[in-house]
């Protein structure tokens, strides 16, 4: 186990290169169960998730080679079972469905479980694939799903929360393979759904739409090999523009995709932080008295919920009131006691955290609990007067690739300390 000592109180200044997006490239390894023929992804991050993705992958029988930032995964002989062992440790995996059964026509994966986010029902996925003709069946806390062949067909995946990503990945996956054509009314739009989709065209899929809340696949008989360099983190870009404007500084966020944060950077610039796009990189700088602001969580291209937590940290940097309402997973507030242990002035009232600013926020113990609240705990800690240690980071690793090089890179003091 390890954990993190950060001295707070230094600005960001440099530049930092983001990586390949995790939610882009867990689905993308999915779909190279598509075919027998070889596909190469590039821009892989090396994360934890990632990791586990690719023993997920061999333990179906894939060929799976990592070489730098690039994986290759040759999926000639496959089976379609993923046990609950690998499951519950990563619930993306849970985007194995779809491709298993389109390709094999059967497919029997472990049901994710909950976190602390929220209780993380499949109910949608399921809903998809049996529009699809899969007969699917929960038995001993596994969904088995076969099919003769998939049909093609017309269906509604929108929720209680709006639409599901990873359920949108399944269902077009799996209707790649489909007799006929599909169209999936409230389809997600978030970047990494179109990011999929080229690579399934590339890979011989017919699909349009993607990134539209109409999706529409129309069934080929099989698909073949291809190569695809995954789009970058807006989620880590996201991180790491906060960050700057926290600590004050001016950073610039080499390989960002803008078009993709369109919602945290209007919410960025109504709080005062000063954006620079020239040259075709993304600087953001802080300095300035931080304005309050309100934020809602929402479905893309709305502000996204895996920055929820980060911008809360802003907020309470910000001379006033700001209420952040988290609209998407319903107990997204672990961070907010945690924050409190540095000094914040957060109440929650429902869906809501009132935000009260600015408060001098002074280093603790603290602990992480989920991916995107050990980002707020790191941010915090590089805003507060004196020394932070930030335990369980193994949550932080899942998602962000090598984040504390990457701040000391950019003058942060922090140290990664082996607790074990
Ligand atoms: C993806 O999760 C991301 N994970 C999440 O990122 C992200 O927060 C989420 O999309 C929303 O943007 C990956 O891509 C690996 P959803 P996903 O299905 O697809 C409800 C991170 O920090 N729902 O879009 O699992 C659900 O409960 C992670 O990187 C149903 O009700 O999320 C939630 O309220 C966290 N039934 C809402 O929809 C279903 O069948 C959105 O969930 C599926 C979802």
């Amino acid at each position: 186990m390890y954990s993190l000592l950060i001295e707070g109180g230094r600005p960001l200044e440099g530049e930092v290169t983001i990586s390949g997006a995790k939610n882009a490239v867990l689905p993308l390894m999915a779909a190279a169960l598509l075919t027998r023929e070889p596909c190469v992804i590039r821009r892989v991050p090396a994360l934890s998730d990632v990791a586990f993705m690719v023993r997920i992958l061999t333990a179906v029988g894939a060929k799976v080679r990592s070489q730098g930032d690039t994986v290759s995964i040759e999926a000639n002989r496959i089976r379609g079972f993923c046990d609950y062992d690998l499951v519950r440790k990563m619930r993306g995996s849970v985007c194995l469905l779809g491709p298993l059964l389109g390709r094999l026509g059967q497919a029997k994966v472990s049901l994710p479980g909950g976190c602390v986010i929220g209780t993380r029902p499949i109910d949608l996925h399921l809903k998809g694939l049996r529009a699809l003709g899969a007969k699917i069946q929960i038995d001993s806390g596994y969904v088995c799903a076969q099919t003769r062949r998939l049909k093609g067909s017309a269906m509604f995946l929108g929720g209680r929360a709006g639409p599901t990503v990873l359920g949108t990945a399944n269902v077009m996956m799996a209707a790649t393979l489909a007799e006929g054509v599909t169209v999936i009314q409230s389809a997600a739009c978030e970047p990494e759904i179109v990011d999929l989709a080229e690579f399934l065209n590339a890979m011989g899929a017919q699909i349009t739409g993607a990134g539209s809340p109409t999706i529409t696949i129309t069934g080929v008989k099989e698909l073949h090999g291809a190569e695809h360099e995954a789009i970058p983190d807006r989620i880590e870009a996201a991180t790491f523009a906060i960050a700057a404007a926290c600590s004050r500084g001016e950073v610039t966020l080499r390989g960002a995709r803008p078009e993709h944060l369109h919602a945290v950077l209007d919410k960025l610039e109504e709080a005062g932080v000063r954006l620079d796009r020239a040259g075709g990189n993304l600087t953001v700088k802080g300095g300035r008295r931080l304005r309050p602001v309100d934020v809602t969580t929402q479905p893309y291209a709305g502000f996204p919920t895996d920055a929820q937590a980060q911008m809360m940290v802003l907020m309470t940097q910000a001379s006033g009131i700001s209420i952040l309402t988290e609209r998407i997973f319903e107990t997204r507030f672990m961070h907010v006691s945690e924050l409190a242990r540095l000094g914040a002035d957060i109440t929650i009232e429902g869906p809501s955290a009132v935000v009260k600013g600015p408060s001098v926020l002074s280093g603790a113990p603290v602990m992480a609990s989920d991916l995107r609240a050990s980002a707020a705990l790191v941010i915090a800690s590089l805003v507060a007067r004196g020394r932070t240690h930030v335990k369980r980071i193994y949550h932080l690793d899942r998602g962000y690739e090598r984040i504390d090089d990457k701040l000391r890179r950019l003058g942060a003091r922090i140290q990664r300390l082996s607790d074990s």
